[in-house]
């Protein structure tokens, strides 16, 4: 292990916790700073620092009591984070700037062209004139997405006839310039991959999953995806992250589109998320190095295994969305489940999640359809 043990995380969700908990299992000591001694990932450490990350005399405070600084959300001011380390020596992973550019959906869209990465055609958004030129020349649909701050659909607007469009207006018309249109794409499947990326040139990649969303939010993840290896995508994004300066783990979300539709490439991608992921939380069980340790080990500069190991051929993952449960209500034999701790349920908000391994990722599915009727 190197000397740097100190881990301070900016944020307390769950992928926080979950990065606590991994991190302590691998000697580390993780510092969590939030708003709230309650918040899911201050409830599992002692080292809990109460402050808002956007100020900057509290950010530098925690920064002078870690040893490196990671995030659980790419949505950070980038000169607070700069403005912090300057004062205290305390570096970022990653990178503040690439955070900026990545949590921009415009940046983030220019960032894969950029890169030779496929994704839907789009164009920069100035005013309502502009949107409704795209719609007129994709009659077949357009997305029209936020470019900051949108997650788990919110900020996405599917636009898919004349009176979407007439609604999309009166609502979002004088805020056109926040957001990017996109082409809509008919997509088969939805599928995602996570890459870890350290400073040694080390690039580990986990296998291509498949996922469903329900009402935008990610409901289940089962893989590995079927024909998701060994794509010249894959390998064409491992080379970008090994030339790029990103280190940590990075998420993208991948449209597969149908052969022989209107665009040749077979897989869009998406979305890049540059931190740990949902679809990746199968990781825990799946695999020996998970995406939380993988993650750990990125910004620490320490090796990283090439591909990880599966202990099974396939597993699946389902978010507990709006739902709580008691801990003694839960004897699921063949599922492993993870609360985050949210003291309140709101309808769909991610509250758990559990884990089932299989001979085949649609078997393990099956396991974990069994086990969500209990909740
Ligand atoms: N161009 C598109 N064509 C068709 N469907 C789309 C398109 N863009 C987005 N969608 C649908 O909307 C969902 C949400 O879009 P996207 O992932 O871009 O935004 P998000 O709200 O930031 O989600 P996340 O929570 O993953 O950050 C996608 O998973 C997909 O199902
Ligand atoms: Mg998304």
């Amino acid at each position: 292990m190197t000397t740097a043990k100190r881990i301070g995380i900016l944020g307390g969700g769950q992928l926080a916790r979950m990065l606590v908990i991994e991190g302590f299992k691998i000697g580390l000591e993780m510092h969590v700073m939030s708003r709230h001694s309650t918040d899911p990932a201050a409830q599992v450490t002692r080292y809990w620092h109460e402050g808002d990350v956007s100020n900057l005399s509290q950010l530098a405070e925690f920064f002078k009591k870690v040893d490196i600084v990671t995030i659980e959300s790419e949505f950070m001011d980038e000169n607070t984070l700069s403005q912090a380390t300057r004062a205290t020596g305390t570096a970022v992973e990653p990178h503040p700037q690439l955070l900026s550019q990545l949590s921009d959906r415009l940046t983030q869209k220019q960032w894969l062209v950029d890169n030779k990465i496929p994704t839907a055609p789009f164009v920069a958004v100035r005013n309502a004139e502009d949107v409704r030129d795209f719609f007129k020349g994709h009659p077949g649909g357009i997305v029209l997405k936020k470019r900051r701050f949108g997650y788990d659909g919110y900020g996405t607007f599917i636009i898919r006839s004349s009176r979407d469009f007439d609604q999309w207006i009166a609502e979002n018309g004088q805020k056109a310039a926040d957001f990017i249109a996109e082409e809509f794409i008919p997509f088969k499947r939805e599928l995602a991959v996570q890459f870890a990326v350290n400073g040694r040139g080390e690039v580990l990649r986990y296998p291509v999953v498949e996922w469903k969303a329900q009402n935008s939010r990610c409901l289940w993840v089962k893989g590995p995806a079927r024909g998701g290896s060994g794509t010249k995508l894959l390998l064409h994004l491992e080379k970008a992250l090994k030339r790029g300066v990103f280190h940590g783990v990075i998420a993208f979300e991948i449209f597969e589109i149908g052969a022989g539709k209107t665009h040749s490439k077979h897989w869009f991608i998406n979305e890049v998320a540059p931190r740990v992921h949902n679809s990746g939380h199968y990781t825990i069980e799946a695999t020996p190095t998970n995406q939380f340790q993988a993650h750990l080990r990125a910004i620490l500069n320490l090796p990283l295994p090439k591909t990880p190991k599966l202990w099974s051929p396939g597993f699946a993952m389902w978010n507990l969305l709006g739902t709580s449960s008691d801990v003694s209500d839960d004897f699921l034999p063949e599922v492993q489940i993870h609360w985050y701790g949210k003291t309140e349920v709101r309808p769909g908000r991610k509250m758990g999640h559990i884990t089932a391994l299989g001979a085949s990722g649609d078997a393990a599915l099956k396991k974990l359809k069994k086990a969500i009727k209990g909740f």
